[in-house]
């Protein structure tokens, strides 16, 4: 009883970073969620396939700020000047969110739709950061973890900067044994090793939202 009550709204996002859709990466993001559910049923998914969606690169402009330094998005209200695209939707749906799990391929490095994505996501609160001190960044905090997954090779440059970035976007990693887990699904879904991994991970990111949630719910 106490469970469902802990955790009845809790939601996860998970984001593939792959311009296939249903590919090894969905079938990596779809094994987290069995681990999610394993670890509670109660807990909401949602799967979002960056190949559906249209993200263009930083267009760099110019902000009235402080020429090149910070751009459009360092002033009030810190939106992106970028109107037709979906990058704003995608944003909002990571905000909404209590966790998340991405699962990014090697595309020598990492696929360009989510390099704009993490472009535009840095210059928000980056430059925001700088030019405003009142500013509040949404993402501060939320638990993400890393899949990366690829034919053959170590997905360690997918791991390595995006670990990095998730840092500077101030995401939460959770960890186990104080080590930052992430999975290195190399070879993607031949080896089913790396489903069993992407299964510990989801059921790690849901253990950390359902002690989150009965922390906050104990200090209410
Ligand atoms: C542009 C591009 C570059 C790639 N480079 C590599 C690579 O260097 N090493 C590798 O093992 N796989 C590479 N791959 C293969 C993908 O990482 C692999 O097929 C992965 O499973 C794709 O994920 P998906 O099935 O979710 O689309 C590349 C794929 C693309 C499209």
């Amino acid at each position: 009883m106490m469970k469902n009550k802990t955790t009845e709204t809790i939601k996860i996002l998970g984001i593939n970073g792959s311009q296939r859709e249903n590919g090894s990466s969905y079938q990596l993001l779809k094994a987290a969620f069995n681990g999610v559910k394993e670890e509670n049923k109660i807990i909401e998914t949602e799967l979002l396939q960056l190949a559906n969606f249209e993200i263009k690169p930083c267009l760099a402009c110019y902000s009235g700020v402080q020429k090149v330094k910070y751009y459009g998005c360092a002033k009030k209200p810190h939106k992106c000047i970028i109107k037709n695209d979906d990058f704003e939707n995608i944003f909002q749906q990571m905000v909404k969110a209590d966790g998340i799990i991405v699962c990014v391929p090697l595309y020598t490095p990492i696929p360009s739709k989510f390099i704009a994505l993490i472009e535009r996501l840095m210059m928000i609160v980056y430059s925001s950061s700088e030019v405003d001190k009142s500013f509040v960044w949404p993402l501060s905090g939320k638990p993400l973890s890393i899949i990366g997954t690829s034919f053959d090779n170590s997905t360690n440059w997918v791991l390595k900067p995006l670990r990095k970035y998730a840092w500077l976007l101030r995401f939460y990693q959770p960890r186990i044994n104080n080590k930052v887990f992430s999975v290195d699904a190399k070879g993607g879904v031949k080896n089913p090793k790396n489903l069993e991994q992407a299964k510990k991970l989801g059921s790690l990111v849901a253990k950390t939202l359902v002690k989150r949630k009965e922390r906050n719910n104990k200090n209410k």
